[in-house]
């Protein structure tokens, strides 16, 4: 059980609000450096709403943490976001900043976008879901031998167990090579097997935990290393 605040910031862009920076050019210069700017204008059309909501919700939860954990003040467009080779979210500081880049993840669904910030020394993972019915053969395309015959139907259940597993790969930089049945979200924690258990080694067998958030018919879940 964790008391407290959680550590991690979790920070959310809904649709709307990405879809209204997108009609106002002055708002995203603001906001996003030259270099984001410029891989956003490249994406095809229906691919920004995604990537200017995770991006934001990015930029709120690295600024909360920077102010946070270092009284440092970041402005939106310093916090240049980028993937590498694997896909994964990182972060470009910009040169002297008076803090590390931290772990941090980004998700995004109908609903907008969603992104956490680890603590000094956490590893954070983050998966946002609209939560609506499933066909139980997708459901059952992820889930564990414990999490058959067709895991759950209800859909509230369905995102919850969806996001977990999503969120734990996340955190352990696992991107489509990854078998979400090798993920089994707990009470407790998450319990992990094949390739997800090799990558959970490597980085010294820490402790994982799951939260659950919502937004708007969305379900989140945050999976984070440590007590
Ligand atoms: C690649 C994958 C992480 C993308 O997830 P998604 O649900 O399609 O999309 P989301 O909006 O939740 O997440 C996309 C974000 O994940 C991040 N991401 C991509 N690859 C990643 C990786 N290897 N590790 C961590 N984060 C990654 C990126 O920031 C990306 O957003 P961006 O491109 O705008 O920066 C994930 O779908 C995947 O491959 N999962 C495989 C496991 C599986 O079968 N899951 C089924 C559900 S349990």
């Amino acid at each position: 059980m964790t008391t407290g605040r959680p550590p991690y910031r979790l920070a959310f862009c809904p649709r709307l609000e990405a879809e209204k920076m997108l009609t106002e050019p002055a708002e995203l210069r603001a906001r996003f450096s030259p270099a984001e700017l410029a891989e956003l204008e490249a994406l095809p059309e229906r691919r920004k709403l995604d990537r200017v909501a995770g991006r934001l919700a990015a930029k709120r939860a690295l600024a909360a943490h920077f102010l946070g954990e270092y009284g440092w003040e970041a402005e939106a467009s310093e916090l240049a976001v980028f993937n590498d080779d694997a896909g994964r979210p990182r972060l470009a500081l910009p040169k002297g900043a008076p803090a590390p880049a931290p772990s941090f993840s980004i998700s995004h669904c109908a609903q907008g976008g969603a992104a956490a910030v680890g603590a000094p020394g956490r590893r954070v993972g983050v998966d946002i879901e609209t939560i609506v019915p499933r066909p139980a053969e997708v459901i059952a395309f992820v889930s564990s031998a414990s999490e058959l015959p067709a895991g759950p139907s209800d859909p509230e259940a369905q995102a919850r167990l969806w996001t977990g597993k999503e969120a734990a790969l996340k955190m352990l930089g696992l991107g489509l090579d990854a078998d979400a049945r090798a993920v089994r979200p707990e009470a407790d924690g998450v319990t992990l097997t094949g390739v997800p258990a090799k990558a959970w080694a490597a980085l010294g067998s820490p402790r994982v935990r799951l939260d659950y958030d919502g937004m708007d018919g969305a379900r989140i879940a945050v999976a984070y290393t440590g007590d």
